[in-house]
């Protein structure tokens, strides 16, 4: 990280192309970070090019942006010629997926370390990331945090920080992007939920609660703002060949990251409302969820 970065508390925000001088459109007034004051927001605007895909270029931010799902959907969005703004924790690994973004065409690239937790710093960081893209197409949020459920059965200061992590910084986050986005009658927010969260299971219980409240905050989000011309997608995905999987047993029937990305980056040009993918999720779940609960604490899922 450089000493600018450290300074301002986020990371570059660097354009690949030179930024325009054409003013902000998004209206917002965050505390400008001390490097940014000798380059004002307001002039900073993106121009992504157009790749041909039939629709012009999206202003994305993408929040826990070394997720192997996020990377998947930046891949393809950086193929198009979108312009991303990418958040996550790990410097070395965001300035990687940052600059393969730019070498796969993306219009521009921003971004910044942030560790997502820090709920008291999401206004400023989410106002500095739409200044910098100029307005807001699409958010998908992608940080989580599996946790161990052996620990978490023991101790609930481990139980509350995935509480923290997978429910309370993305209401957090989602709380203002939901205000800025209602308030502009546009834009797609897309929220990495679970399967998890639709019914608790001895094995995963304490993950699959701050799944099962994100997706009723999410759920209850779309409901409040689809009006105002807003998607709200919650996205639950079955269990996927990434990170976060990568102890699990059986691993080898779980579903390929790359074709995941591609049914969700489909599923948010759509606006779709919940998507479950891959799709058999969606009547595997019904099934699980239809199983009396005398039989289902017999199990040993
Ligand atoms: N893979 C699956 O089977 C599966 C299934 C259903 C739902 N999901 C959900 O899909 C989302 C993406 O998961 P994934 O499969 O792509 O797993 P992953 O590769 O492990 O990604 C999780 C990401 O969250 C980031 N993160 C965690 N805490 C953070 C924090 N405090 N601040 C910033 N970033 C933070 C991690 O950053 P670090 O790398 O720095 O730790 C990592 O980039 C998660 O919400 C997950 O719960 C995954």
């Amino acid at each position: 990280m450089n000493p600018d970065e450290e300074e301002a508390g986020v990371a570059s925000a660097e354009t690949v192309g030179p930024p325009s001088t054409a003013p902000s459109t998004s209206g917002v007034q965050p505390q400008v970070a001390q490097h940014d004051r000798e380059q004002p927001l307001a002039l900073r605007s993106v121009e992504a090019g157009t790749r041909g895909s039939g629709h012009p270029p999206r202003k994305i931010l993408v929040l826990g942006a070394t997720s192997g799902i996020a990377e998947a959907c930046i891949r393809l969005w950086a193929k198009r010629g979108d312009a991303l703004y990418l958040v996550a924790r790990n410097p070395d690994r965001l300035a990687v997926v940052a600059a393969d973004a730019r070498v796969r065409g993306a219009g521009s690239v921003g971004s910044a370390v942030a560790n997502l937790d820090d709920t008291a710093a999401h206004p400023e960081m989410l106002a500095h990331a739409i200044n910098w893209l100029g307005g807001l197409d699409v958010a998908l949020l992608a940080m989580g945090v599996l946790g161990e459920q052996s620990q978490a059965e023991r101790s609930f200061s481990v139980t509350n920080q995935i509480l923290h992590t997978n429910f309370t910084a993305p209401v957090s986050l989602l709380t203002w992007l939901a205000n800025y986005t209602a308030q502009r009658h546009a834009g797609t927010l897309a929220v990495l939920s679970s399967v998890a969260g639709e019914r608790g299971r001895r094995s995963n219980y304490v993950y699959g609660s701050s799944k099962a409240g994100l997706t009723a905050f999410v759920d209850g989000l779309r409901n409040r703002i689809d009006r105002e011309g807003v998607r709200v997608m919650t996205i639950k995905p079955g269990p996927v060949k990434t990170a976060m999987t990568e102890h699990m047993k059986g691993r080898e029937k779980f579903a390929d990251v790359e074709a995941v990305a591609a049914t969700l980056v489909k599923a948010i040009d759509r606006g779709k409302d919940v998507v479950y993918v891959p799709g058999i999720w969606r009547i595997i779940m019904a099934v699980i969820r239809a199983i009396p609960e005398r039989v289902f604490k017999k199990l040993n899922l």
